[in-house]
């Protein structure tokens, strides 16, 4: 495909955060293998120069540059813009949304969707209405290390029947040390480890267990516990347990220490994997030890990444909005709400609550 007939999207991205900076500079990586093109049109941000100092930071060499905003209604409502990107604290993802999906645009927002199941509904009904694309942003999924394990694991059977996954991902966060109004430390922010972190343990629970996503998936049953500190949780352990075959997850977050590399261990009948990388939402190697090769050294995978591999799910959605789908096969909005659903178990057995769940 010669680069003017990839599908191209034009994004407006609302906050300037640590996840925004890392989304468009991937957006505007030379990748010769782009599946996509991508322009940054507007960025909305809570102060002019804040959003000025953002494009000088992160993409001083973006031509033309993107239209600077003190606040994000204009992003929304920009005639340049298809789609928007929300890196807000989870708190705010449901207004942002409905904000973006009222100005009739397309939207990727970052993970977790919502604060809850209940508000996810809401904000996938609003996009139903008005015919849009919207997508949480679970970029993991979309790393071809991750497709390709996913390939391994469930159509080639490389370690037989999959029938226990451990998945961790802990930071070291220095908890005593962030103000009350960090996004971390504030219950009404969405603060807490289950929704930053433990979203990830969860996804690679669920992609090693799962041949299938949303509606066509099983929902396991949930067992949780979670440390508490100032009402949110510093760390939790959710099970996940599918009765109809036994097989289990043990899928974990902490903010009190930061995992080694190897991060995950998916075991089957006929051996097991391990997968590594700087955390869970960031794969950068995988390694099957299968009982019939008779050796104990593994086959090891990794896929180069040129970038923090955020591209490869803004690549996708260029293909999906332009063939005229409304959600992702990879990340459909069942998936989410099967996952929001699960963490909404998960504190209602561990303890965390914040003040929308009221
Ligand atoms: N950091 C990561 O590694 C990462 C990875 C994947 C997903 N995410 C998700 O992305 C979202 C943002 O995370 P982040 O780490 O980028 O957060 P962050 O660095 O704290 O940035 C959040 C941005 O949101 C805007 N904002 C609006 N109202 C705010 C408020 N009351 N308090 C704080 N910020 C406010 C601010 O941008 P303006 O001032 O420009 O408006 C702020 O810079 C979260 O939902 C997180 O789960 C983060």
């Amino acid at each position: 495909m010669s680069s003017e007939s990839l599908p191209t999207l034009r994004w407006g991205i609302i906050a300037t955060g640590q996840i925004s900076s890392w989304f468009v500079r991937d957006l505007s990586l030379s990748r010769p293998d782009a599946k996509a093109r991508h322009t940054i049109a507007a960025i909305g941000s809570s102060s002019q120069g804040k959003g000025e100092a953002f494009v000088k930071q992160w993409i001083p060499d973006v031509l033309p540059a993107p239209k600077v905003y003190a606040g994000y209604e204009q992003v929304y409502n920009h005639p340049d813009v298809d789609i928007i990107y929300i890196g807000t604290p989870h708190a705010f993802h449901k207004q942002n949304c409905l904000a973006a999906i009222a100005a009739g645009k397309h939207v990727l927002c970052e993970k977790a969707f919502t604060l809850n199941a209940r508000d996810a509904k809401e904000v996938f009904a609003a996009a139903e209405n008005k015919g849009v694309f919207v997508m949480e942003a679970l970029w993991t999924r979309f790393f071809p290390l991750v497709q390709q394990l996913q390939r391994l694991v469930h159509e080639e059977n490389v370690i037989g029947s999959v029938h226990r996954v451990f998945a961790d991902l802990g930071l070291d966060q220095d908890f005593a040390s962030l103000g009350p109004d960090s996004r971390l430390r504030n219950p009404a922010l969405g603060a807490g480890t289950l929704l930053d972190i433990c979203i990830y343990s969860l996804t690679w629970g669920l992609l090693a267990l799962d041949a299938k996503v949303g509606e066509e998936a099983e929902k396991p049953v949930i067992k949780a516990v979670q440390t508490l500190f100032d009402s949110i949780d510093v760390a939790s352990t959710v099970v996940l347990y599918y009765p109809s075959t036994g097989r289990q997850a043990i899928c974990t977050s902490t903010a009190m220490f930061k995992t080694p590399d190897l991060f995950c261990r998916i075991e089957g009948t006929n051996g097991y994997i391990t997968v590594e990388g700087v955390s869970a939402s960031r794969p950068s190697a995988f390694t099957i030890y299968a009982k019939d090769e008779g050796t104990t050294e593994g086959k090891r995978y990794t896929v180069a990444n040129p970038g923090f591999g955020l591209f490869w799910e803004a690549d996708a959605i260029a293909h999906d909005i332009a063939a005229g789908r409304k959600e992702s096969a990879v990340m459909p909005w069942a998936e989410t709400i099967r996952v929001m659903e699960m963490m909404d178990e998960a504190r209602r057995q561990g303890g965390a609550r914040f003040p929308v769940d009221d």
